[in-house]
């Protein structure tokens, strides 16, 4: 299904064209998603072989984890579906949305159920199905994971048109923000591993000690049969200021970068300041949503300027210098 160039490394390249940071969970999600193809060509449908490796994604809100899968499933030439757990946890009708998800997956795999068991399932906001008390039974987040864990495990579910679809070869990739796992990591810390000698390699000590545990999840919410289900769990790091200012202006379908655009057709030459992007990316610093406020500031910034500029052909070029100073426009020649 995946074809012989895309390696682990061309993954990330692609990644890296649209998400800023986070090489670790490239990497691991790259890896994760070359060696389940792998696996599928080498023991083909041989269950005893295959251990299947899902993949858990958690991090802060706003830094890339659903950017991520979506740039991947741009990528790949497999079929793709994103689903919801939030929307999962509030139907009454559970079985019946998942259905829905993996008849959308055979859709995506143009009608071929052969192809659609070989695709790869997306769920998002899987932190949103953590065991709570005062929930009716029915559509408690416990009662999603149990409906989720049967399909992650590999079973067969009768679709609409009566079909069979198996889903042992389906991989799963779940990503959730988890406010609150750090302080649970934290206090669980001091039972890990601790540097016995000085040539103790303290990075592997560090490496070791940032893991996400199992243990980290049950006592977050997630049931252990779960937990067991997501072998591989990366994890995506709060951005820094410059990697804010990155987001801004390097990738392709950058903010910045579709407002030149948007400029150009007016004729209009848009040049922003370095240091309006740092501005920008300390205000989104003091929100605490990671990258998500970015485009809201730069749009706030722009709204007034092109308001004006379309019904001004005289105007040639734009000019921000500072977030707190007013636009230079400027006229042709
Ligand atoms: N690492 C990144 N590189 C480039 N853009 C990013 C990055 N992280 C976030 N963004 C920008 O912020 C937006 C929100 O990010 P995304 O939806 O991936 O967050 P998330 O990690 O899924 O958060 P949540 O837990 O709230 O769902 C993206 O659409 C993208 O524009
Ligand atoms: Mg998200």
């Amino acid at each position: 299904m995946l074809a012989r160039e895309t390696t682990p490394s061309a993954i990330v390249r692609y990644l890296d064209q649209y998400v800023i940071g986070q090489e670790e969970a490239k990497k691991v999600l790259a890896v994760a998603v070359y060696s389940h193809y792998r696996k599928i060509a080498t023991f083909g449908h041989d269950q005893e072989a295959m251990a299947k490796s899902n993949v858990l994604l958690v991090g802060p809100s706003g830094t890339g984890k659903t950017l991520l899968c979506d740039t991947l499933s741009r990528m790949l030439k497999v079929p793709f579906v994103s689903a919801d757990a939030t929307s999962l946890a509030q139907t009454r009708y559970v079985n019946e949305e998942i259905e829905a998800a993996l008849q959308r997956l055979v859709d995506k795999a143009d009608g071929s159920i052969e192809r659609a068991q070989q695709g790869i399932i997306f769920i998002d906001e899987i932190d949103k199905l953590k065991v709570s008390d005062g929930q009716s039974r029915a559509i408690s987040g416990e009662s999603v994971q149990h409906a989720l864990l049967k399909i992650m495990e590999g079973a067969p579910v009768k679709l609409k048109d009566q079909h069979y679809i198996d889903t042992r070869n389906i991989l799963f990739i779940c990503g959730g923000a988890f406010v609150g796992l750090e302080n649970i990591m934290a206090r669980t810390q001091s039972f890990g591993f601790i540097a016995t000698s000085a040539d103790d390699n303290q990075n592997i000590l560090d490496r070791l000690n940032q893991r996400v545990k199992p243990t980290d999840l049950f006592e977050f919410g997630l049931i252990p049969e779960f937990t067991g289900r997501l072998p591989v769990i990366a994890r995506l790091h709060d951005l820094s200021k410059a990697m804010l200012v990155s987001i801004i202006s390097v990738p392709k379908n950058s903010i910045y970068r579709q407002y030149v655009e948007i400029f150009r057709g007016e004729g209009v030459d848009l040049q922003v300041a370095p240091r309006v992007f740092e501005q920008i990316a300390e205000i989104a610093i003091e929100y605490k949503t990671g990258a998500r406020s970015l485009r809201g500031i730069f749009e706030e910034l722009i709204t007034p300027i092109l308001y004006v500029v379309p019904d001004h052909p005289e105007i040639g070029k734009v000019e921000i210098s500072s977030l707190f100073e007013n636009a230079r426009l400027v006229g042709r020649k």
